[in-house]
């Protein structure tokens, strides 16, 4: 009997349920605008080896992303492309590396 009761319960718990759910049809909404901070608009500045590394490094982010880390030495600029080679795979020739390395000493390197 308590059983039966259980279960007599938990039927009709069951039943208001899908029955609230289906008195709320689901409505979506487009949202006309958004702004995404990707910062896509944001080119390398010009110089030598900007080409290079704007046709390189923009693959997979933004040159923002690039121009957004803090000013590092040139040490840690080889350690940030080569971890983008080895990690992430970007294919980059040791060439290009070297002279994106220069680049980035150059316009964010430190002081
Ligand atoms: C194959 C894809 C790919 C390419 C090409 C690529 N990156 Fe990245 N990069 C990533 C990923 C994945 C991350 C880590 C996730 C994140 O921070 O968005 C990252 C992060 C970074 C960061 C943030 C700091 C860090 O160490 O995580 C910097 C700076 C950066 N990349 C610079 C570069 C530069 C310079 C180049 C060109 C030499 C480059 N990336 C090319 C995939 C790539």
């Amino acid at each position: 009997m308590y059983r039966f009761i259980r279960t007599a319960a938990l039927a009709s718990l069951l039943a208001s349920a899908s029955s609230a759910l289906a008195a709320t049809p689901l409505e979506l909404h487009p949202t006309p605008e958004v702004d995404l901070p990707v910062g896509d608009d944001v080119a390398f500045p010009n110089g030598s080896g900007s080409d290079v590394i704007a046709s390189n490094c923009t693959a997979c982010h933004s040159a923002d992303h690039t121009l957004n880390q803090p000013a590092l030495s040139r040490e840690e600029w080889h350690t940030v492309v080569d971890k983008m080679i080895n990690a992430y795979k970007a294919p980059i020739t040791s060439e290009d590396a070297r002279v994106i390395v220069d680049y980035l000493a150059r316009i964010k390197g430190e002081p």
